[in-house]
């Protein structure tokens, strides 16, 4: 087979064409650079540069590396964005995830995978997330998520393409330091940051109904996301029946916020004591994968640690902002 890797020189995007390039996929990448970066990528492995917008571009690829698979990741992901800017994250998200599924059933593609994310569930009250909880998204991010599944779905069935679609949860870590995730947008790399401004990393709220009173995540390793993925290409190459599939990927264990810190003052040295401020609208109290579902359908589960997150990610963090280990 041959798969197209669509932001594939984004911080996941590039994790996983590395494990799948590694494992002997024959990939190629198409990603517009607007927040990919070209190095991440092995020498090897050619880039496209290019929208999922782009139609005619998307149907000339296909055909020219007769493409027979799909791994679409390139999306915008900044949930505040999405809510000052809903129409670019529809146009890009579902937009581009259309134009993309269009040529790919032209070009007769039957494999699709499909990067979802715990957003597309917004704040259930329930101890572990499985697939079955009620997807009801609370910010335009989200929803883009959760019409992006459906579309993937609709367009599955009306053209035998099998499907996956992949719903992650935290995303931290690196398999090199030189892969990190560059965005301040996750709590990982939010707490590094007040950290090289010599400033105390903050707790949103610590009076939820939680074991010490701040909100508990499931923190998946990129590396582990990344073997998920090729899990999932294994399982798409196989299934001539055109079935649809749609998994948590999570460790399905929580970290508080403050455990998370202490971990993080641990593997920097930096051990100030974080400040507490009032709850942000919209955060829920515990999201945390039920990853049975993985480990039955794909075979996977997760192998990585948080600590091994926090120190790779810090590896990164000190690659990328060199002030930090000056200061
Ligand atoms: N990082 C997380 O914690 C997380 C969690 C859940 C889901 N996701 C999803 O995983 C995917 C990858 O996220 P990431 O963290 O690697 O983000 P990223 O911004 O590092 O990677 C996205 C890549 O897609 C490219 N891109 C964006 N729009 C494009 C377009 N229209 N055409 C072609 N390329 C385009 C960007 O240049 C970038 O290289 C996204 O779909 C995101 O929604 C991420």
């Amino acid at each position: 087979m041959t798969w197209l890797i669509t932001g594939g020189a984004g911080y996941i995007g590039a994790h996983v064409t590395r494990a799948m390039a590694g494992a002997g996929e024959h990939v190629v990448v198409l990603d517009d650079l607007s927040a990919g970066v070209p190095a991440r990528l092995p020498a090897d492995i050619e880039l496209v540069q290019g929208s999922s917008l782009d139609g005619e571009l998307l149907k000339r690829v296909l055909a020219e590396h007769a493409v027979t698979g799909v791994v679409h990741l390139a999306a915008r992901k900044q949930v505040g964005e999405s809510v000052d800017r809903p129409t670019r994250y529809y146009q890009e998200n579902v937009g581009g995830l259309a134009t993309l599924l269009e040529a790919a059933a032209g070009a007769g593609v039957r494999r699709f995978l499909f990067s979802s994310s715990a957003a597309v569930y917004g704040n259930p009250d329930v101890d572990l997330i499985t697939e079955d909880t009620p997807c009801a998204p609370v910010n335009p991010y989200g929803e883009t998520k959760l019409a992006g599944e459906w579309l993937v779905r609709a367009a599955g069935r009306a053209h035998g393409m099998a499907t996956v679609c992949l719903r992650y949860f935290n995303v931290a870590g690196s398999a090199a330091p030189e892969l990190a995730d560059t965005g301040v947008f996750n709590v990982v790399p939010m707490v590094f940051d007040r950290l090289t401004r010599d400033e105390s990393p903050r707790i949103f709220g610590d009076d939820y109904p939680t074991p010490d009173g701040t909100c508990i995540r499931d923190y998946i390793h990129v590396s582990d996301l990344a073997e998920a993925h090729l899990a999932a290409a294994r399982r798409l190459a196989t299934d001539t029946a055109g079935g649809d599939l749609t998994v948590n990927i999570g460790r399905g264990e929580g970290v508080s916020v403050r455990e998370l810190i202490t971990l993080i003052g641990e593997v920097s040295g930096d051990t100030r004591l974080p400040l507490v401020e009032p709850r942000r609208p919209g955060d829920a109290p515990r999201a945390v994968a039920s990853a049975a579902r993985a480990a039955a359908e794909l075979g996977w589960s997760a192998r990585r640690g948080v600590r091994e997150m926090v120190e790779s990610a810090w590896e990164g963090w000190l690659l990328h902002h060199p002030e930090t280990s000056a200061r």
